[in-house]
C-alpha cells in the first residue's frame, strides 16, 4: 500500500547530501529582507535565524515557513541558541542598533561592538569553516571587530560595505541617462557612509568611459553635477530613514548578491569592506571597501585599481578616519 515504491536494486538512503546553509543573526528589518531575498533566489537549502527576542523570532520563522508552497524548498530553522547555526557556510550578521533620523552610522559603534562580543564567538564555535558577512553598522568598523573576535583568516570576513552605495550610484546614473543600471559600471569605495569615494575615473556605460559617453550623447555636464550625484548617494540612506524609519530592501538584495557570489563561486567583483592596508598607499590596518573578487573561499583578491591622485587622496582620508575609530575600540 506504499504510494512510492523504490526501484528494485536502488539505494536512496546512503546518498551523501551536500546542503548549503546560511545563518542570519538579527531578524529585524534588514535580517528579514536578507532572509526573504535569499529564499526567493533559491540560494540555500537551509536557513537558520537567530535573535534574542524569542517571540518575534518564532513569528518570523513561521511566517516564512507558511510561504513554502510558493518558494523553492529550503528548511527554515530559528532559535535563540546558536546550536541552530551549526555548519553554516555563511553567517550574516544584521543584529544591533540602527540609526535614528539624522544620526550617523558611526554613532552606533560602541553599542554594536558589545553585541558582537556575544555573537561572533558563538558563530565561529558552531561553524569554524564559515564565512562571516557583516551588515550591522558601522559596517567597516564592525567587520574589523568581527575579524579580530573570530580568529578567521581575513578572506573569510567580509563587510557588505559600499556594495549598496555603488548600487545607489549606478541607479542614479542609469536613471539620469535612461539606461539599465546593469550596464552602468562604477564603484563607490572607502567608508560605507559619509566619507565614501566615487571612482569617477572608472565609470563606464556599455563599456564607454562616462565622459566620452556624455559627449557622444551631447549631454552637458560639469564637475558640480558629478559631485551632486555623489552627495545624493551619501544622503540616500538618511533620506530613506527619514521617510520610512529604516532601510531594508536594497540592503537585502545587496546581501543576496554577495551570498550568491560566494555559494555559487561566481567570482564577481563587488566593492566590499576588507583590510585596505597596502593598497593605494594606505598604511593602517583600516577596514573599508575596495573592489574585490568574491567566490567560494570568500575574498579571492582585492583589485589594485588605478586611481587618480584626487581619488587616492580621498581614499587615504577615509582610511585615516576608519583607522582612528578602530584604534579606540574596546576589543
Ligand atoms: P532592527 O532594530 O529592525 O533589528 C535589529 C535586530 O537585532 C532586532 O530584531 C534585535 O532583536 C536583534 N538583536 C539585538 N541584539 C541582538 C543579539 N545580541 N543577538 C541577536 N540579535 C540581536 O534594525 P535593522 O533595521 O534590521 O538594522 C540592523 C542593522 O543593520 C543596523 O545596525 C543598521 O544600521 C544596519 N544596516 C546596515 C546596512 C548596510 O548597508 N551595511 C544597511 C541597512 C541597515
Ligand atoms: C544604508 C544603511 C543605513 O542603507 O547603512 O546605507
Amino acid at each position: 500500500n506504499q504510494l512510492f515504491k523504490s526501484i528494485p536494486g536502488s539505494s536512496i538512503s546512503n546518498v551523501p547530501r551536500r546542503t548549503s546553509k546560511v545563518t542570519v543573526v538579527g531578524v529585524g528589518n534588514v535580517g528579514m529582507a536578507c532572509a526573504q531575498t535569499i529564499l526567493t533566489q533559491d540560494l540555500c537549502d537551509e536557513l537558520a535565524l537567530v535573535d534574542v527576542v524569542e517571540e518575534k523570532l518564532k513569528g518570523e520563522m513561521l511566517d516564512l515557513q507558511h510561504a513554502a508552497a510558493f518558494l523553492p524548498r529550503s528548511k527554515i530553522l530559528a532559535d535563540t541558541d546558536y546550536k541552530v547555526t551549526a555548519d553554516s557556510d555563511i553567517c550574516i550578521v544584521t543584529a544591533g542598533a540602527r540609526q535614528r533620523e539624522g544620526e550617523s552610522r558611526l554613532a552606533l559603534v560602541e553599542k554594536n561592538v558589545s553585541l558582537f562580543k556575544k555573537i561572533i564567538p558563538q558563530l565561529v564555535k558552531h561553524s569554524p569553516d564559515t564565512i562571516l558577512l557583516i551588515i550591522s553598522n558601522p559596517v567597516d568598523a564592525l567587520t574589523y571587530v568581527a575579524y579580530k573576535l573570530s580568529g578567521l583568516p581575513p578572506n573569510r570576513v567580509i563587510g557588505s560595505g559600499t556594495n549598496l552605495d555603488s548600487s545607489r550610484f549606478r541607479w542614479l546614473l542609469a536613471d539620469h541617462l535612461d539606461v539599465n543600471a546593469q550596464n552602468v559600471h562604477g564603484y563607490i569605495v572607502g567608508e560605507h557612509g559619509d566619507s565614501s569615494v566615487p571612482l569617477w575615473s572608472s565609470v563606464s556605460v556599455g563599456g564607454i568611459p562616462i565622459i566620452s559617453y556624455l559627449k557622444q550623447r551631447h549631454i552637458d555636464y560639469n564637475p558640480d553635477t558629478l559631485s551632486e550625484l555623489h552627495r545624493i548617494v551619501v544622503d540616500g540612506a538618511y533620506e530613506v530613514i527619514k521617510l520610512k524609519g529604516y532601510t531594508s530592501w536594497a540592503i537585502g538584495y545587496s546581501v543576496a548578491s554577495l551570498v550568491k557570489s560566494v555559494l555559487r563561486d561566481q567570482r564577481r567583483i563587488h566593492p566590499v569592506s576588507v583590510c585596505s592596508q597596502g593598497f593605494h598607499g594606505i598604511k593602517d590596518q583600516a577596514y573599508l571597501s575596495l573592489p574585490a573578487e568574491i567566490g567560494r573561499s570568500g575574498i579571492i583578491g582585492v583589485m589594485d585599481s588605478p586611481l587618480t591622485d584626487e581619488e587616492r587622496e580621498q581614499l587615504q582620508k577615509s582610511a585615516k578616519t576608519m583607522a582612528e575609530i578602530q584604534k579606540k575600540l574596546d576589543i
